[in-house]
């Protein structure tokens, strides 16, 4: 794994290690954090159900086992930071991880519909955001706090959004929320709120750092060390995006017939439909074949085989369309913002040519 920080920890795998299979294997899934990773116990853990409820819940993991349907759902997780090196290369962005393709990661998550959790607690109708607040204690927030998020009631209701204890088969390891962590299929990584232990129906967004602070796009002039909670836009949903893992970017291959491999991910309710590749800079366009995605919320898997001639570095470029017919932004200068978030602008990957003798 590359390794951004130990302490609060954070990796991503090589590119090429996400190019193999639709599911990612635990130990190549990318990990973000923003505190240390606590200390928990499966058999006392309790998840408190309150707010803007009749009822009032504190479920263990086995109430939530026997008392709602299991159900197993293969999500696509990307972090907002993903690709962030990719603004970084245009311009600074003090104190945030040069992320590449790498924080965007698919697994098996199995637990419970959070929608079945709310239902028993019967939310009340002012019920208009659904609110986490986690174990894990954050001193890079201002103050320092647990980690928090929440996303709107409707989204949460939703039969993709989960309460998930295992992954990929296994129980859910500590570093990835484990032993509860919530998924939000569609949206950015940081509502995927771990080690979860209360989740609160409210009328307005949490005002937790991580939502009304962080994970907000800034314009672009904006100092984020004096941003407060109402500037920007907060983030949600993710958008359509693209990566050239394969060879990746820097890498030295043969001249000749080579085969690019990559990831597209669409956004909510969005379907990948075309995914384009470059091998002269963007002059002109192949398209790529592209593998059926696990599940309505996973990425699609592409490759092609491309001609390199000896004697040329080529620079490999992607951009991948969705059912709507939109395609990703060209340029990453266009989208720059001051804490680096969402860059869904087309990969672009040097690649250095040895020719064959
Ligand atoms: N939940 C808690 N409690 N603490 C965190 O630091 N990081 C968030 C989210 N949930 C975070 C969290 C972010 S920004 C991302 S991208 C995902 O977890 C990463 O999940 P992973 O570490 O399992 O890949």
């Amino acid at each position: 794994m590359v390794v951004h920080g130990w302490e609060p920890f954070n990796v991503e795998p090589p590119p090429a290690a996400l190019a193999d299979a639709p599911l990612t294997p635990v130990e190549a899934f990318y990990s973000r954090n923003h505190g240390p990773v606590p200390s928990t116990d499966r058999d006392t853990w309790r998840l408190a159900v309150t707010g803007l409820v009749d009822r009032r819940l504190a479920l263990s993991l086995s109430d939530l086992r026997r008392g709602f349907t299991t159900c197993t759902l293969a999500v696509t997780l990307q972090c907002a930071g993903n690709r962030r090196a990719g603004m970084t290369a245009i311009r600074e962005i003090p104190g945030e991880d040069p992320w590449r393709d790498g924080a965007t990661s698919t697994a098996e998550w199995t637990g419970v519909r959070l929608a079945d959790v709310l239902g028993a607690a019967r939310p009340t109708e002012r019920a208009a955001h659904v609110a986490f607040e986690a174990a894990d204690v954050s001193q890079l927030a201002e103050p320092p706090q647990p980690y928090g998020g929440s996303i709107p009631f409707a989204k949460a209701m939703g039969p993709e959004v989960l309460l998930a204890w295992a992954m990929n088969g296994r129980p859910l390891p500590a570093v990835h929320g484990g032993p509860l962590r919530v998924v939000v299929p569609g949206f950015i990584g940081a509502r995927s709120v771990k080690w979860v232990r209360r989740v609160t129906v409210q009328a307005e967004p949490s005002d937790n750092y991580f939502q009304a602070v962080a994970y907000r796009l800034l314009p672009p002039g904006t100092d984020p060390d004096r941003a407060g909670p109402s500037d920007g836009l907060p983030l949600g949903p993710i958008a359509l995006n693209c990566a050239i893992l394969c060879p990746a970017d820097g890498a030295t291959v043969p001249s000749g017939r080579t085969m690019v491999r990559g990831y597209a991910l669409a956004g909510e309710h969005r379907r990948v439909i075309r995914v384009d590749l470059s091998a002269d800079g963007g002059a002109s366009w192949q398209q790529a074949n592209l593998a059926p995605p696990a599940g309505a919320y996973t990425w699609q898997l592409w490759h092609t085989d491309v001609m390199l001639p000896p004697g040329v570095d080529p620079e490999l470029v992607a951009r991948a369309w969705d059912d709507t017919g939109a395609l990703q932004p060209e340029s990453a200068a266009a989208l720059w913002n001051p804490k680096g978030y969402a860059n869904n602008s087309w990969p672009r990957a040097a690649i250095h040519t040895l020719s064959e003798t």
